[in-house]
């Protein structure tokens, strides 16, 4: 198939066109380059830049003999979304509709769509399943439940079908090395504790240890992004066979608190990470975990690569280096 991979240039981006390339597909990259970054590209994708809010150039790119598209940018930072609402609209829900209507112009009927776990909000039980209530604690959780459901209307008013994967939360790298781009000021835990580790930060800091866990700091649950990757092509696999729009959970299972995260680095890279304790983060729940056996059963995807050690060795082999 010839895939168009918007956001092809992004740390999540750029381990889909990795797996899709080894699966024998046709790849074609579209990026503004905004987060993603140019060392993220494989010579074997052919490479356009635009922007989702340039209608006349995804039109471009799409208007090739695309079979389907995968969809990942957008703006994604949740404490950033509250501040700036207005950023998260335009990008994430004006980028969506762009991205739809040039599909029905251009007569492709697939898409594979980045979701998130901030479409839930606050958990009512747990593991979380697909059926779990839909109430996103911040803007951007907002959006990605917005898109979905412009997903779901255009299936039933124009027959685009969709797969919208519900990622929790994407950590490690390329086990081979093949994506190197470091974020830009990262907000997430995993790259913050690697920037303490290399001495680009003074320290970590862990907000709040008087959650309801057992030891006090929350709980996540951690997904590799080979995994997530992996994901995508079973997805597209799953819509060309099926014809049929879903939705799935990516996790594990398996909940790791900020503390455990932290220990298991200092042992993987050997290195002291110093940490202080400050106060909770608004809008975290306590504890986030996934039941993903929706996609286990259906898209039979196992997370193969998402060990804590592997998480870290491979996100501590990019780091190391720079
Ligand atoms: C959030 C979103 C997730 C989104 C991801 C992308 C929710 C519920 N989750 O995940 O859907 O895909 O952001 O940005 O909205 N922590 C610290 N110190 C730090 C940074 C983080 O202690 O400097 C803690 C946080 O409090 C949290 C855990 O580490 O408990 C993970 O945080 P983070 O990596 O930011 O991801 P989430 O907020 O879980």
């Amino acid at each position: 198939m010839h895939i168009l991979v918007i956001g092809g240039a992004g740390y999540i981006g750029s381990h889909v066109v990795k797996a899709l390339l080894l699966n024998g597909d046709k790849v074609t990259v579209f990026d503004d380059l905004s987060t993603g970054q140019q060392i993220n590209l494989f010579p074997q994708a052919h490479f356009i830049k635009g922007s989702i809010l340039d209608t006349d150039a995804l039109g471009r790119a799409m208007c090739q003999n695309v079979d389907a598209v995968v969809l990942l940018a957008g703006k994604k930072a949740v404490g950033e979304s509250m501040e700036n609402p207005a950023k998260y609209a335009v990008n994430n829900l004006t980028g969506c509709i762009n991205v739809l209507n040039t599909m029905l112009e251009c007569d492709v009927k697939k898409i594979v769509f980045s979701s998130s776990a901030a479409v839930y909000g606050a958990p009512t039980y747990l593991p979380i399943d697909e059926n779990h209530p839909l109430n996103p604690t911040s803007f951007y959780g907002f959006t990605k439940l917005e898109m979905e459901r412009l997903l779901h209307w255009y299936d039933t008013l124009k027959g685009i079908k969709s797969v919208a994967l519900r990622y929790f939360n994407a950590v490690g790298y390329d086990a081979e090395g093949d994506v190197k781009g470091l974020e830009n000021n990262p907000q997430n835990l995993l790259p913050i504790i690697m920037e303490v580790a290399i001495e680009k930060r003074p320290m970590l800091c862990i907000f709040g240890n008087d959650y309801d866990t057992p030891d006090g700091t929350c709980i996540r649950d951690y997904i590799h992004v080979t995994d997530l990757a992996d994901a995508h092509v079973k997805a597209l696999k799953f819509l060309k066979e099926t014809g049929q729009s879903d939705i799935f959970n990516l996790g594990t299972q398996n909940g790791i608190s900020v503390l455990e995260m932290v220990q298991a680095t200092e042992e993987v890279i050997g290195r002291k990470i110093k940490s202080v304790y400050e106060s909770r983060r608004p809008g975290d729940p306590s504890k986030l975990t996934a039941c993903a056996e929706k996609a286990q059963n259906i898209l039979h995807w196992q997370p193969l690569h998402s060990s804590v050690e592997n998480i870290i060795r491979t996100t501590w082999a990019v780091y190391q280096k720079k």
